[in-house]
């Protein structure tokens, strides 16, 4: 049976595959396919292991043919796949969830760290030759300590980041479509509405999936409830946020700061985002670990491989 990878991937994904006995193909190229070229690569596979740079929708899914069984997204994300065409063609999706979820949670501390102690800022200015000594006011930025992180989106990753804002002394509150009572008993997080999450919150930090009911949940009448020095931190995905609305209230004061690893159009950025210093940007990178990316990488191959032996996807998506 056929195994594409549209992409070269960190070990093991395709020695597991080997071993398994399928024979395996990888993209030889150093990006990310167009659709055309997708199309072309996946004639004839079983099982496709794509990344989150990867549109599929039905006409990608028709072009590998009808032996297709399973596309496992090489991401806990899977909104770069349309699930009711996969459904209606019998193909499993699978993501790689609970593996990656301390790297992304550290990765938004780094973030949170970096706005609230404006740490490239001070890198640049020492690099640039600017430090002269000591100064009483030099490069103030906020603590944590007793401020308030608002969580959107209480999953594994959420709770995770909620228990490093325990570390740091925060209150923490959430909000949440469904309430998470042991997450509540373990954080001491209290859930509320969004409203009531923004104009409260010191820090507040997206842990969503993309999906039609969250996208744009961050736009300019959000922005306009939050703190004047609130930051805002954005690990999920782009289009969570208004990008070019988060621009704008942040060159007005109306927000404090913002750490972005997403973009709304990536890789492309909102027009004005880089001249704002009080953003840090980092480019889709928060499970970039070599623990969190090989263990992806394990589990994309495991689901392969067990759906390819007729047994059930471990990690679906539907
Ligand atoms: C990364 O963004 C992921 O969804 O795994
Ligand atoms: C995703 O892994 C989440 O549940 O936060």
């Amino acid at each position: 049976m056929k195994v594409v990878l549209t992409r070269k991937i960190p070990a093991p994904a395709e020695e597991l595959l080997k071993n398994a006995g399928f024979d395996v193909s990888v993209s030889p190229k150093p990006r990310v396919l167009n659709k055309e070229e997708l199309k072309n690569f996946i004639v004839g596979a079983d099982a496709v292991l794509s990344l989150l740079t990867d549109k599929i929708d039905g006409e990608v899914m028709d072009a590998a043919g009808e032996q297709l069984k399973i596309i496992a997204n090489y991401a806990v994300g899977f909104d770069n796949i349309s699930l009711p065409d996969a459904m209606s063609r019998k193909i499993a999706v699978t993501n790689t969830p609970g593996v990656l979820t301390e790297a992304v949670a550290e990765h938004t501390f780094a973030l949170i760290l970096a706005v609230a102690k404006r740490l490239i800022e001070a890198d640049k200015y020492v690099r640039s030759g600017g430090y002269q000594g000591w100064e009483p006011e030099l490069l103030i930025g906020t603590g944590l300590m007793g401020k308030t992180l608002g969580i959107i989106g209480a999953g594994r990753i959420g709770s995770y980041v909620a228990k490093a804002g325990n570390g740091f002394g925060m209150k923490i509150i959430y909000q949440d479509v469904h309430p998470n009572p042991e997450f509540e008993k373990e954080t001491g997080a209290q859930m509320v509405d969004l409203m009531t999450l923004l104009s409260n919150s010191d820090v507040v930090t997206i842990h969503v999936p993309l999906l039609p009911e969250t996208k744009h949940l961050i736009s300019s009448g959000q922005l306009g409830m939050m703190k004047k020095t609130a930051i805002l931190i954005n690990t999920s995905r782009g289009p969570v946020v208004d990008e070019a609305a988060l621009v704008e209230a942040l060159k007005n004061g109306v927000i404090g700061g913002a750490g972005l690893d997403v973009f709304e159009d990536e890789p492309m950025l909102a027009s004005g985002l880089t001249e704002l210093k009080n953003v840090v940007l980092t480019p889709h990178i928060a499970s970039a670990t070599i623990e969190a990316r090989s263990a992806m990488s394990k589990i994309a191959a495991e689901n392969i491989i067990a759906v390819l032996s007729g047994k059930e996807p471990l990690n679906p998506a539907q």
